[in-house]
């Protein structure tokens, strides 16, 4: 079959990679390009082993991939051959000058932006695909048009929802598509192409449209309310561990109201990944431009009660061991954000080695799939000399007086506690930040269990101490 129609997206990171690949395993007749400004990224695309672990990713890239799937760096002859651009580059938090902590960082969109103009030959649909601030359309579509030269761009905002660990799935069977255009002919006709193109796999009444901004805007508080229900939950947690309530029982009760709904209510260490903080402190920046302070405030607590917990689950390590942390070693089990994925973007684990550190304690860190991240997140630390990275589970629990679950990796639920136990210290800790453990069976083994919003399971006073 002659290959026609063709789609481009810029940016081959989380969201673009599987994102693209979804599309092409279900749109034979359109040839799917990737661009990155970083090679190596490209290069790993193009290899054996991919630059981002996603369940089932693998399989439909080893299948497409030479077919109608392609990753390149040649970005100036992409954006020439191609009509149809996805803009999937990364905006994190501004590190720097007004808005610093806050305002989504736009110079790698610009530059973007700026590229495409430049190379542009012919009329172009750019959809967004990162998360932007509410109105970044507007600016992009002026960048798009200051050279008055003829050819024509329409922007359209499409934001991801899809969650990292299980992207393939929420691709194939998305809850909705949302699809944002200017409300004029030709964003309605740039609109259409695309919904045509998520038709392939996906039930039309599951593709919604709506205009450009509402657009924009709802990807901002689907992820605002998301991490709402967490830092509510773990709000209540809190409040658990005082009064021998337990919050597995409590979320249980509260989420089978059919009007609050079971998911997303799992009291844990506190939330991370690259979306959450990010795009709350962008919603909570623009109310503030606005003028909106009560509404940013109310948004900004969502944020505030996620790092108190990260900053409770250390203070509870330190005054259960006794009130020293010092020359300690602490096993952190996972390091990644969450389970099946190696990101560790916003990942608690940081704050949580960062804050154990600061305590003098010895820091093991152990992952399946994140264990190279340490370097990067960690980095100014690693001369302290109190950084170990080691992948076995086993080998990283030896001498260690304390375990702390920071990942919900499944493998941690499968592990030989009983062994564990007999290579550590004693008395021995556990902190499980993911309540995915048998507690109980925890406790009869010997070991002091502390969870998330349940009391405390100690032998302090007994034979075993
Ligand atoms: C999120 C949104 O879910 C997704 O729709 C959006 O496109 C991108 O941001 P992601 O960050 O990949 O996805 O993962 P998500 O599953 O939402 O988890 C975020 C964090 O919340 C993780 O650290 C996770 O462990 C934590 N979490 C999640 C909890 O602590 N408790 C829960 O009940 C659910
Ligand atoms: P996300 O989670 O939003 O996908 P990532 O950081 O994983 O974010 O991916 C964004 C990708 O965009 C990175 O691989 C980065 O190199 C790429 N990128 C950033 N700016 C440009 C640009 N101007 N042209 C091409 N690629 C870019």
């Amino acid at each position: 079959m002659e290959l026609k129609k063709k789609i481009l997206c810029i940016g081959a990171g989380y969201v673009g990679g599987p994102t693209m690949a979804v599309i092409a395993k279900h749109c034979p007749e359109y040839q799917v390009t990737i661009v990155d400004i970083n090679n190596e990224r490209i290069a790993a695309w193009n290899s054996e082993e991919l630059p981002v672990y996603e369940p089932g990713l693998e399989e439909i890239v080893r299948q497409q991939r030479g077919k109608n799937l392609f990753f390149s760096n040649d970005i100036e002859t992409a954006i020439k051959d191609n009509d149809i651009i996805f803009v999937s580059v990364n905006t994190p938090t501004k590190a720097y000058g007004e808005g610093k902590g806050m305002a989504a960082d736009l110079q790698y969109w610009e530059k973007t932006a700026r590229q495409i103009l430049n190379h542009a030959e012919s009329s172009k649909i750019v959809i967004e695909k990162s998360t932007l601030p509410v109105k970044t359309a507007l600016a992009m579509e002026r960048i798009l048009h200051s050279q008055n030269n003829g050819i024509s761009f329409d922007v359209l905002s499409n934001p991801e929802f899809m969650a990292e660990g299980s992207a393939i799935d929420d691709l194939e069977k998305p809850d909705r598509v949302l699809i944002g255009c200017q409300e004029t002919e030709t964003g309605c006709q740039a609109r259409d192409i695309l919904v045509d193109i998520y038709a392939h796999w996906v039930p039309r009444e599951k593709i919604l449209t709506a205009n450009i901004w509402s657009s924009e805007l709802s990807k901002l508080v689907a992820n605002a309310f998301l991490a709402q229900r967490i830092s509510s939950v773990n709000a209540i947690s809190a409040l658990c561990e005082k009064t021998e309530a337990d919050i597995a029982e409590v979320s249980r009760a509260v989420g089978l109201d059919s009007r609050i709904g079971s998911k997303f209510l799992n009291a844990s260490v506190g939330f991370g990944g690259s979306c959450f903080k990010k795009d709350i402190l962008n919603l909570v920046y623009l109310c503030r431009a606005y003028d909106l302070n009560e509404v940013a405030d109310y948004w900004e607590g969502v944020v505030r009660i996620n790092d108190y917990q990260k900053k409770r689950f250390v203070l509870n390590m330190l005054t259960s061991m006794f009130n020293t942390l010092a020359g300690k070693r602490i096993a952190l089990f996972g390091f990644a954000f969450k389970a099946d994925t190696g990101d560790t973007r916003e990942s608690p684990a940081i704050d949580v080695a960062r804050h154990l550190l600061g305590e003098m304690a010895e820091v093991v860190i152990t992952d399946p799939q994140a264990l190279d991240n340490v370097h990067l997140e960690l980095g100014d630390l690693l001369d302290t000399g109190r950084i170990h990275p080691i992948s076995d589970p086993y080998e990283a629990a030896k001498g260690c007086h304390a375990l702390a679950i920071m990942t919900e990796w499944g493998l941690y639920k499968q592990l030989d506690y009983e062994k564990i136990f007999h290579s550590m210290v004693h008395p021995s800790f556990i902190f499980d930040g993911r309540n995915i453990l048998d507690h109980n069976r925890l406790y009869e083994m010997g070991f002091n269990v502390y969870s998330i919003g349940k009391m405390p399971m100690t032998h302090f006073g007994t034979e075993l101490l």
